[in-house]
Parts: structure tokens; sequence; C-alpha cells
């Protein structure tokens, strides 16, 4: 699609068809939002000791982040330096060295080549290394950025740690992780994310502890809402739980609030009882849910006793994996966590946004789709989202 198209979009619309179906579009898309920013990769605990490593696909890139021998990250192209093949099959493993399944040659953990056979007496070996790629480690949240001059990223730290720290997700472990594939562009799991027009309707399990209002974007004023979230800022406030808002700061790509759940819920449990140990130094369950969003890959809740991840991984225009990770605290016995239960609100919550996008990237990606208005009452996050989604592109664009 010709730049006219995508400027052509009007506020207050979904997207024009081929934002969400042109691979040439999808592209631009990798290039210009996927390689520009900062990406959601994976969990500090899934990195634990040296040689743990994990693999984020985006698009027909691929990023390796592996912990090396000095306790630090390192990100690296999964490309072999000699003739380009793939070092890694596995999206996580652990190694004593990148060996290329190809011609054996042989990489450190922070990238550099250690030796490469039959290449003659004279090979520079110290001349080679996987190309790097940045990695940025907060509260236990791993991200990397593809490009080559990487944009700040110190103040969505800044903005996160005070309030994620109380959880601890680094002395957490990946109680269950669940893969899907998704027939459907990114952005439309994005915009599914920004708004709970449809969560009355689709989420059952969802709305037993979430109110379907107070997210951002949603402009309903409701007094008892409103008096459950200031009584419960009231009472974070004094056990040192931060609650200030952080919502796309700037036109920003990142969101950080803690939310009040329903009465009776201290969880995202069907029952609203702890399915898990409190996290790290909570001392207490009445936390909330603390909602982490980065664009364009992330969405996160941190709960008092457990934390959802969800990762976005672009394949092509009309298809996107994702993983969806459940962290419980690290020294929690297995005998103390019950898979069924901690999974339940967020398994069958994934899975129905997972259809109701795949239905509504079907009609986008048929004859009968024009863009159509979003809500100015419930829907303003996505209009923000595309918002920043065009902007971005264009900036891209007009950097080239
Ligand atoms: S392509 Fe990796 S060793 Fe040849
Ligand atoms: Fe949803």
């Amino acid at each position: 699609m010709s730049d006219a198209g995508l400027l052509a979009r009007r506020p207050g619309r979904s997207l024009p068809q081929a934002a969400y179906t042109d691979p040439q579009v999808f592209a631009a898309d990798l290039e210009h939002v996927w390689a520009a920013g900062w990406l959601f990769a994976g969990h500090s605990c899934e990195l634990a000791g040296t040689g743990d490593y994990l693999a984020l696909d985006v698009g027909r890139d691929r990023v390796l982040v592996v912990r090396g021998d000095d306790g630090a990250l390192h990100a690296h192209h999964d490309v072999c330096a000699h003739r380009g093949s793939r070092l890694t099959t596995a999206d996580h493993g652990h190694v004593r060295a990148f060996v290329c399944p190809y011609h054996q040659w042989v990489y450190r953990l922070d990238g550099r080549l250690r030796s490469a056979r039959l290449m003659g007496e004279d090979f520079p070996v110290s001349s080679y290394r996987l190309a790097p790629v940045a990695v940025r480690e907060i509260e236990g949240l791993v991200f990397v950025c593809l490009a080559q001059d990487p944009p700040d990223v110190d103040a969505f730290a800044a903005a996160l740690t005070p309030q994620l720290a109380p959880h601890r997700l680094a002395d957490t472990r990946i109680a269950a992780r669940l893969d899907y594939r998704v027939a459907a562009n990114w952005k439309t799991l994005v915009e599914n994310n920004r708004e709970c027009y449809h969560c009355r309707g689709s989420h059952p399990e969802f709305t037993l502890s979430n109110f379907d209002l107070g997210v951002n974007g949603d402009v309903r004023s409701d007094p008892r809402y409103e008096a459950a979230l200031s009584r419960a800022r009231a009472r974070w406030e004094r056990r040192g739980l931060p609650s200030e808002e952080v919502s796309f700061p700037g036109r920003s790509w990142y969101r950080i609030q803690r939310l009040p759940l329903r009465d009776g819920f201290v969880t995202e449990s069907l029952d609203g009882r702890p399915v898990a140990p409190l996290l790290g130094e909570l001392t207490d369950a009445d936390a909330g849910s603390l909602r982490v969003v980065g664009l364009p890959n992330l969405w996160a809740h941190a709960n008092c006793d457990y934390a959802v991840t969800t990762r976005l991984s672009p394949v092509e225009a009309g298809v996107t994996d994702v993983e969806v990770c459940f962290l419980v605290r690290a020294d929690a016995h297995d005998d103390d966590i019950d898979i069924d239960a901690l999974t339940a609100v967020w398994r069958s919550t994934s899975e129905q946004d997972w259809e109701l996008c795949e239905n509504n990237y079907a009609g986008i990606a048929s004859r009968g789709y024009r863009p159509g208005p979003l809500s100015p009452v419930v829907e303003a996050s996505v209009e923000a989202f595309l918002s920043w989604y065009v902007t971005t592109i264009e900036r891209g664009r007009t950097a080239l």
C-alpha cells in the first residue's frame, strides 16, 4: 500500500483493509515498528543459568537471548557468520556454546566465534561473531531492540521498576506456557487488547474478577468503580505499593497501571481466592492487578499470586504467534499450585480473544470490509494505538 493509503486513514476509524492484509504493509510494519522499538522477548527466570537461552521470532528475523558466563544477558541474531544458517530450532534451551548445525562453527555465549574448522591456518577467528542485538532486563522482563541505534528505554524502566518491583518477577518460575498460532494480523490482536468493549459479551471468566471499565481509553464514569479505585489506591499507597497511572506518556509505547479487582476477588481466579503463594515482597493479597502494556508485543498482568504475560510474534500479514506464560514464585511447590486453577481465567480469556480476532480478521480480509467507526466512549485506546502505529510508520519512512 502507498503512503497515501495509510495517510488516508480517517481518525476515529479502523484502518484500511490493506493495512491489515497487504504483505507490503506487513514488511513496512516489520521495518518501521518491529525493528525500530523495544520488544518483549521473555523473562529473566527463563534465563537463570549460564547458557540458558530463549528465542523471539519477528517475521523473518530470529533473536537469541542468552545468559553469558559473565552473568549478563546477550542477544544475537540467530544467523551464522559463515553462510547464514540458523543456529537453533528450539525456542528455549541450554547450551555451553552455540554450534552451527551446518559446518559446526562454534560461538561463545557472548557471540564471539570460538572456532571454525577447516577454514585454513590464517583464518581470523576473532574477526567474526554473531550480529549483536540490544537487550535490557527490567524487573524480571527481558526486552530486545533490533535497531542499530535503539531508542531510549530508561524512561520506561524508571516507570515500570517501582510498580512491578514488589511482585519480584525475577524470582519466579514459569508454571505454565501456552503457545498459539492466530490467523489474524498482529494489529488486530493489539486492537482487541486495547478495549474492553467486547469483555461483557465474550469473557465470562475475566469479568468475574475484573470491572469491564477503568481500562485506558474508556471514558465512562461509574461512581461505584471510581469509589473502589480511590479506596484501593489509598490502601495500596499506605502499604508502599505505588499506583500512579502511566498511560502512553507523550504518546509513547507503554502503559503501567494498578487496577482494583471486584469485591471478593484478590486475584484473577474463578473463585476470587489466590491460586499460588504471594509473589515477592507482597505481604497482603490486596494488591489489585498491575497492568503492563508495551507496544507492539506485550501485555501482562501482575496479580498478588501470579503474573501472566502475553507475547506477540508476527509471522506474516495474516498470522501471529502468541506465547502466554504464567509465573509463580520460584520456591512455590508443585503441590501448592493447581495448574488448572492458575490458568483458568487467562487460558479461557486468551482463547476467546483469539477466536474474536480470527473472526474479525476474516471479515477485514473480505470484499465487504470498510473501515468502521470507533466508539469515543470505550475505544479511545484503540484510536490511540492506531494513531501511534501510523505515526511510527510515517516517522520510519521519513527517516529513510
Ligand atoms: S553456515 Fe554455519 S557453519 Fe556454515
Ligand atoms: Fe478480550
